[in-house]
């Protein structure tokens, strides 16, 4: 029986990756205003491609990018629901990438464009993992509900708005979302962790209108070394974070998870070279893994003001700003750690300027326990469909829904990822190995089979 939806999977390789590359053209960039159409015909797209398979598919709008919602039952009386999101980031820097974002393009077996890897890559081999057991079984094995965002890569709560209204309702065996890595590309993986995040921006305003640095240098502050000045206060050169009780709550590594992590043998050399950095960087007495995985951050992501022209300008600028995100671990509260950076960067703030701090929205970091019969299904489902044994491991990165889905759904969440952190998600050039996706796509119809 499994081999006849790995042989249909395999029959139907060209026309899948075909039909997910139809619709990573869609730019859903959920961030971006002039893209809500897009976004929206996104959703549609996948609403219809849904239906198609006979599925009770539609839009739910609450506020913010639509929900997509798709149910069908299956032979058993249990309940899988897939989670995803089928927006993408910003496209930028446009001149980098090698074929446009969003015409998708298959080189040397792998598929380049926004949104490849970050989600909808990853959520198509659910999608076509349900078309396969129908097309060769007739039914689904169990009941499956497809959630998917509009909004996960901006911050939006339109989806943990709507899991409140219809928790009652919904009440899955499993949740099961593939938006994160492998441990490598043979090594499939579980991840039992995810940070938490809290995102937000500081302005520094100085003279009303930039202003002539010969006529006005020495006596008014300049906003752009303020800024720089507040940042290196923030965090030490080498990357302990600077903030007052921050580590407060920061639950220490247990000796299993140390041991389990190291088991990993990662490569640190491999990583500088991947990144083409002369070394790698980070908080003392911690591994690699430890610091990715384990241990809170304070990352400035972008950081401007002033002259960003050719050759020198001879200003100082009126406003610079600094656009940051911590990244949290258990059991920091995101609503505490927000309180103790913006106290510290409110107090270390010279009263020679004006400070405006604007927040993007926060999540918790979660945490899966993975004794239960649901990650044991996952893990056999993934060993068939890559023929390798899973990893066990945590993620660097968020999802923020996850934590409402824990508080209010209570049911086990399987977080197998097919991507690979190498594939630059959120960067230009992003890719998914088409072979992950096939594998993929085979180990999501075993899970279902094994529900
Ligand atoms: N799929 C990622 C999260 C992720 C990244 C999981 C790497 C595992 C490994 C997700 O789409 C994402 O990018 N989340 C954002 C959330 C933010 C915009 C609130 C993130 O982590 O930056
Ligand atoms: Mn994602
Ligand atoms: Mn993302």
């Amino acid at each position: 029986m499994a081999d006849r939806v790995e042989a249909y999977i395999d029959a139907n390789r060209n026309r899948f990756i075909e039909e997910l590359q139809q619709w990573m053209r869609f730019p859903s960039v959920s961030a971006q205003r002039n893209h809500d159409s897009d976004t929206r015909a996104c959703a549609e797209w996948l609403t219809d491609h849904l239906k198609s398979l006979g599925f009770e598919a539609g839009l739910v709008d609450i506020g913010g990018q639509p929900i997509v919602r798709a149910s069908r039952k299956g032979k058993s009386s249990r309940c899988v629901m897939i989670y995803g999101h089928y927006d993408v980031q910003p496209e930028d820097p446009l001149d980098q990438w090698q074929t446009p974002p969003f015409e998708p393009t298959i080189r040397d077996g792998i598929l380049y464009g926004r949104g490849a890897t970050d989600d909808k890559g990853q959520v198509f081999t659910h999608v076509k993992a349900v078309e396969s057991l129908l097309k060769t079984e007739g039914q689904l094995p169990c009941g499956v509900v497809f959630l998917l965002e509009g909004e996960e890569e901006s911050g939006g709560d339109a989806l943990a708005r709507y899991v409140g209204q219809v928790k009652d309702e919904l009440k899955p065996d499993a949740i099961v979302i593939s938006d994160s890595t492998m441990y490598d590309k043979n090594t499939p993986a579980i991840t039992y962790g995810l940070r938490g995040i809290i995102a937000f921006e500081f302005i520094i305003r100085g003279p009303a209108a930039d202003v002539h640095s010969g006529a006005y240098g020495g006596a008014v502050a300049n906003p752009a070394m303020v800024v720089a000045q507040i940042l290196a206060a923030c965090v030490s050169p080498e990357g302990r974070v600077l903030i007052p009780r921050f580590y407060d709550d920061v639950a220490p590594l247990q000796d299993w998870e140390r041991e389990s992590f190291r088991k990993l043998n990662f490569n640190d050399q491999a990583l500088a070279r991947e990144l083409n950095v002369p070394r790698l960087h980070g908080e003392p007495g911690f591994s690699t893994l430890e610091r990715l995985w384990a241990r809170p951050t304070f990352e400035v992501n972008g950081i401007f003001g002033g002259y960003q022209g050719q050759r020198s300008k001879t200003i100082i600028p009126a406003t610079a700003t600094a656009k940051v995100t911590c990244r949290l671990v258990p059991h920091q509260d995101p609503a505490r750690i927000r309180d103790l950076v913006f106290q510290h960067i409110r107090s270390i703030c010279p009263e020679t300027v004006r400070l405006e701090i604007n927040e993007f929205g926060a999540s918790p970091p979660v945490l899966f326990d993975v004794d239960n019969p649901a990650i044991r299904a996952a893990q056999e489902a993934l060993r068939k469909g890559f023929g390798h044994d899973t990893a066990f491991i945590r993620c660097g990165g968020s999802i923020p829904v996850v934590s409402t889905f824990v508080e209010q759904l209570g049911c086990p969440v399987i977080l197998m990822g097919f991507g690979l952190d190498s594939d630059r998600p959120h960067g230009p050039n992003e890719h998914f190995s088409l072979d992950s996706f096939i594998r993929g796509t085979k180990a999501a119809a075993h899970l279902l089979r094994a529900t």
